[in-house]
């Protein structure tokens, strides 16, 4: 471990998720970290910034003051990629909250900006840290589930009321954050999805258009997924559904694993299914399987976990728990999702990512104006940001 002075973090935008970054910084939660400095166009109420750190109500100024290392930026997704430049081009380690963009084609502009040897640039995935994924990934790794199958995830239990929506002007509009639950909740399971079984060749999605909500955006979606090796999936996810769902099932030849909620059972062929396919005389039957529940523990270190290894990649050199690069993937899931719908037909990949942008344009130019008050001043926000 190297006994290099603290990183001295800066973070752009202070509303829900920059007030959960100060507060991890707060309870110490980041190793040979602080927040050196934060910037909003809005003042933040007393007390939630650590001590010591100071505010800048222009992201500009805190970039050039010459107090911060890296900087985290946590505003809505259209500002990523214009503020992910400032910093790169200052010199500074970047940590994105997800998602990288709202597009793929921003994405891939931004990771295309250049950078100085050594400059790190991480994205905010932090359910990469909750060890029931990892469990998962280190089981398909180890080839214990043999040839994929299918994969088949329903997560519905993002349910947010309509006081989610009106926190902010800016949340479920297509200009102001350009998607719905594909770009903002279920991006994080977006993520794990092709982080444990790869990208898809091909996808159909079924996309509803505020169904449960007064919104532009999307809160209902069904996608069909084709791989490359002949496996098959089914994501499905919403906003509007209460109690709503958290069901993963991977399937391949050498077993199955499902994990719901928290628990995770893992189903062992004694044979691979294809092998035993081939060499039995019998006309019925099935290989025999074990089933164990795997025990994950609790949930992980989440956000601070992501910055503590991101300040081990500075200080240390460590890996990154996800590159920046990492991002682009599950913005491009969640985009191809959306252009499936409204071309309502299936989407080659990689997407082609100016017919996606020009689309999204296309609805926000024709977006209705917004019908809702926004920001009701006695919005709770204590059951903010569980894993899921
Ligand atoms: N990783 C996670 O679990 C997680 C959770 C929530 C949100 N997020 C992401 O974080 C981002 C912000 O979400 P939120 O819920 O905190 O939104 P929010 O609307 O609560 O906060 C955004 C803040 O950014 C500020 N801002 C806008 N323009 C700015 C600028 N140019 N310079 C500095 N500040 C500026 C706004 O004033 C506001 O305070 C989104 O991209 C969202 O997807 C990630």
């Amino acid at each position: 471990m190297s006994s290099a002075p603290p990183l001295r973090f800066g973070l752009i935008g202070l509303g829900n998720i920059g007030k959960v970054h100060c507060a991890n910084f707060a309870a110490g939660k980041i190793p040979r970290g602080i927040l050196a400095a934060a910037s909003d166009p809005r003042p933040p109420p007393p007390g939630v910034l650590p001590g010591g750190a100071r505010f800048f109500p222009d992201a500009d100024a805190m970039l050039a003051s010459g107090l911060v290392d890296a900087v985290i930026v946590a505003t809505p997704h259209p500002l990523h990629r214009a503020l992910g430049e400032k910093v790169l081009a200052a010199g500074l380690h970047l940590m994105m909250e997800k998602p990288l963009a709202a597009t793929k084609l921003d994405a891939g502009r931004l990771l295309a900006h250049p950078r100085k040897p050594g400059q790190r640039f991480a994205i905010m995935l932090n359910l990469r840290t909750h060890p029931r994924y990892r469990r998962i990934r280190a089981l398909l790794a180890g080839g214990a589930l043999g040839r994929l199958q299918r994969v088949q995830w329903t997560i519905t239990n993002w349910f947010r009321p309509d006081a989610y929506y009106a926190l902010s002007d800016w949340r479920a509009t297509w200009k102001g954050e350009g998607g719905g639950v594909l770009v903002n909740q279920a991006l994080h399971n977006l993520d794990i999805l092709q982080w444990l079984c790869g990208m898809p060749a091909s996808l159909r999605a079924f996309c509803q258009f505020g169904r449960d909500h007064d919104i532009e955006t999307e809160d209902a979606v069904t996608a069909f997924l084709h791989y490359e090796n002949g496996a098959s999936g089914v994501f499905t996810t919403a906003t509007g559904e209460a109690p709503g769902v958290n069901r993963l099932e991977i399937a391949g030849t050498r077993g199955l694993v499902i994990l719901e909620n928290e628990k995770l059972l893992h189903h062992e062929n004694a044979l691979d299914a294809a092998d035993y396919s081939r060499a039995a005389s019998a006309a019925f039957g099935a290989p025999g399987v074990t089933v164990r529940e795997l025990e994950c523990g609790p949930a992980g270190p989440s956000h601070a976990g992501v910055l503590a290894n991101f300040v081990e990649a500075i200080l240390d050199g460590a890996p990154l728990l996800a590159d920046a690069a990492e991002g682009l993937k599950s913005v491009e899931l969640a985009n191809a999702m959306l252009y499936s719908a409204w071309k309502d037909k299936t989407i080659p990949l990689p997407l082609d990512a100016a017919a996606y942008q020009a689309a999204l344009d296309h609805a926000a130019a024709n977006a209705p104006p917004r019908r809702r008050v926004i920001r009701p001043a006695d919005v709770d926000m204590s059951k903010s940001y569980s894993t899921k």
